[in-house]
Formats: structure tokens, sequence, C-alpha cells
């Protein structure tokens, strides 16, 4: 995580901006960025937020803004760089046709005779996928082999160059130089794809709804906007030891993790022996889902529990036990629990710090859920966003 502020300065910068008035049907799939990156965009901004009409309002996409960015995050994580716009689009290409093809049900689960036939063509179309994650982790692998032994090249002739920066695909490298069975590439390529798979999306649908609550529950934005004008200020961008201080942010995400987490039957486990669980005779063997979703908002444990209220969580001690689970529990356990919430507080964060949030139009936010392994909104957030007058000089500066 050291250098987790600088990727965020650094998608800060590079990140564009549309100007438009509400978007064509379309936009909602495209990579829509939140911040600008050029000063001449931002002089097309008014002087003040508030005196600003509809019209001139930039009208973006919530999630794949944040996909790109949650996607640079793991990535540099993973390979000490981050993820270029088009293999962003291409990572997601692949991750929503495994999803979609996981969640799918085939007629040859039931009808095994079927699949002789490749009835449906449900094997080529798995192998196809397949072939598509084989070849983009192999390249991640093999960039990362190739920028490693230039690295070692100008060590060689510089003796003050600093080390690299530890990586994922470092660490395995280093162990399949001693141990090349059980660190062939195909275990690293795995790795490292199952980290972006597992993160990506989730990290950035969380960020979608949160910010879907916040549009639909102005005075939650406001209080929110005021507690990191109050800590952080104005004449800095948020960073990330910010979050400590941050406690009404972290109830927002607590919050909707809650209200949505996006696994909401956890993923399928299966009970290695016979058991109980509240009464039930769990026999061995058998698929075990949990309703994590049901018993987020169970009105016998939660007041109002369909309502966004994140301040009854002020003071909650929230380590993913007891009721709340949305990462898990036991051994299983998302691994990914504490940098997602970083990640997702830092998107926010800065997010809420930087630009002023609107409602396209004036109805609510349709809250609906939509189909899939992992809990998407049903229809793509689009929102309003304007550059905070008080924040134009940092971001001039960026
Ligand atoms: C808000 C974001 C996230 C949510 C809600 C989430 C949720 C979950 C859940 C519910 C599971 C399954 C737990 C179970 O089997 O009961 C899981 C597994 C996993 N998650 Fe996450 N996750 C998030 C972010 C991340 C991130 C950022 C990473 C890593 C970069 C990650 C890596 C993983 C991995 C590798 C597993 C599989 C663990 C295993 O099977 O042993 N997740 N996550």
């Amino acid at each position: 995580m050291q250098s987790f502020i600088h990727l965020v300065h650094g998608d800060l910068t590079s990140l564009r901006l549309r100007l438009s008035s509400p978007p064509p049907p379309h936009m909602a799939s495209l990579p829509s960025p939140i911040l600008p990156s050029s000063t001449t965009q931002w002089r097309r901004w008014p002087a003040h937020p508030e005196s600003s009409s509809a019209a001139s309002a930039v009208v973006v996409g919530v999630k794949p803004a944040a996909y790109g960015f949650v996607a640079s995050v793991i990535m540099s994580m993973v390979a000490g760089e981050r993820m270029a716009e088009e293999d962003v689009l291409r990572f997601k290409a692949i991750t929503e046709a495994g999803l979609a093809a996981a969640g799918a049900a085939n007629r040859q689960d039931f009808l095994p005779f079927l699949r002789l036939l490749d009835f449906g063509r449900a094997r080529r179309r798995l192998a196809g996928i397949a072939k598509e994650r084989h070849d983009f982790g192999q390249r991640i692998v093999d960039e990362y082999r190739r920028r490693h032994r230039r690295r070692l090249a100008v060590a060689a002739d510089d003796s003050s160059s600093s080390p690299p920066r530890r990586t994922v695909i470092g660490d395995l490298l280093r162990q399949q130089e001693s141990s090349p069975e059980s660190y062939a590439d195909e275990v690293i390529r795995t790795v490292c794809l199952s980290l972006l798979q597992a993160g990506t999306d989730t990290s950035a649908s969380t960020i979608e709804w949160a910010m879907a609550l916040l549009l639909n529950n102005p005075d939650v934005l406001r209080k929110a906007t005021d507690e990191i004008d109050s800590v952080v200020g104005m004449s800095r961008l948020l960073q990330e030891p910010d979050l400590a201080n941050l406690p009404y942010l972290r109830c927002i995400i607590t919050e909707t993790l809650r209200l949505y987490p996006l696994a909401p039957h956890l993923v399928p486990h299966e009970a290695s022996r016979d058991c109980m669980v509240a009464g039930h005779v769990i026999a061995r063997g058998t698929m075990v889902l949990v309703d994590v979703y049901s018993m987020q908002r169970d009105p016998r444990v939660w007041e109002d529990p369909d309502k966004f209220i994140p301040e009854r969580f002020k003071g909650f001690k929230v380590d993913g036990s007891g009721w709340m689970m949305p990462f898990g529990m036991g051994r299983r356990k998302c691994p990914g629990e504490g940098l997602a919430l970083r990640t997702v507080g830092m998107a926010l964060g800065v997010m809420i710090q930087c630009f002023q949030w609107e409602r396209v139009g004036k109805k609510k936010v349709d809250m609906s859920e939509g189909s899939g392994l992992t809990m998407p909104m049903a229809v793509p957030l689009m929102a309003m966003c304007l550059p905070r007058v008080e924040m134009e000089s940092v971001l001039k500066s960026l």
C-alpha cells in the first residue's frame, strides 16, 4: 500500500472529463473518467457550482470510472504498474464474460448427454474465455519479466539505483527460481488473475452503490463533505492516512456493505462433515449458501433495516464477525478486505472532497439490484458532478 497515494494521484492526473448533457443510453457502458486532465477543460467549468445550470454539468458513469481506478490499484500491487486504459477494457470484458458464464445455468449440467454435442456451444464459449484469460495473465507475467531484466541491467551499470518495489509477481518469480515446479507460470498467472478478478468488480460496484445511496440521501453526503473538509481541509487532496480520521466516511462504507453486500450469498461452500446450524442438520457434502443479504436486513437485528443510516455504526466495531459478513467468515474469508476498505474509502473520499455530486434529473436513483454472481445495480449509475470551487487550485495542480 505504500504507493497507494501515488497511484491515486497518478490516476487523477490521467483522467479526462466528458462535458455533455445527459448521456445517450449506450454511455452507461463507456469508461467515463471522473477528473479532468487539463486546465483547459477546467476553465470550462462555471466559477461557482451554485450558479451552474444542469446543462453545464458533467454526467459520468460512476462504475466504469471506479473500475479503472480499482484495477490500477490492484495491478500496481500485483505487477508494480498501473493498468493501461485499453487493458482495463479488455480485462473488464473477460471478467464479465466469465461472471456471466459462471452465473448461467447450462442444460448440460442437468442432462449430461448434451455435453457430447456441445449443446448451446457452452464448451466452445468457455474455452474461448479461458484462452483470453490465459493470454491476458501470461502477458502480465511476461511483461513483468521483461521490465525486471531491464531493471537488473540498469542496476548493474548504476549502483545508486534504488531496489525495485515488492510486488506479488516479483515475490512469486523469486520463489520460482528455487522451486520451479510449485511456482510454475500457471500458478503465478492464476494468483494474479484471481486477485484482479476477485477485487476489481466487487470494489468498483461498492463505490457505485455507495455513491447511489449518497445521491438519494443528500444530508448524509453533506455530513461526509463536512467531515472531510474539517479533517483534511481544502488545500490538499485526501490521502490514505486520513482515512483513520474519517469515521463517518467509514460508517457510510459499512452501511453500504450492509445494504448491498456484493456477494449476497457469499460463494458456495460445502459442509466437510455433518453439523447442525440453527437446529437444522446439514449433512456432509451439502452445498451451503449463506444468505448474507437477508441477515444484514433482518428486522430482529437492525432497526429500520432497509434504511440507509450510517450513524448506526458510530462506535460500532465492524470486523466481519457477528451479523455483518459482507466479506465472508472463517478460513475462506476474503483476504482483500483491508485493501478493499482502503480503496473504496480513498475513491469515495476523493470524489466527495473534490466534487459536488447530484442526481441526473429529479427522480431518485433506481436502487434495484441486477442479477449476476456479484450484485450489480440493475440500472448503472450515471451522476452529475461539478468540481468544487474550493478545490480548484488543488485540482489544477494535479
Ligand atoms: C468491497 C470489495 C470486496 C468484497 C465485498 C469482497 C467479498 C468477498 C467474499 C464474500 C468472498 C467469499 C468469502 C467466502 O468464501 O465465504 C471473497 C473472496 C475472495 N476475495 Fe474478496 N471482496 C472484495 C474485495 C477483494 C479484493 C480487493 C481482493 C484482492 C485484491 C479480494 C480477493 C479475494 C479472494 C482471492 C477471494 C477468495 C478467497 C478464498 O477462496 O480463499 N477481494 N471476497
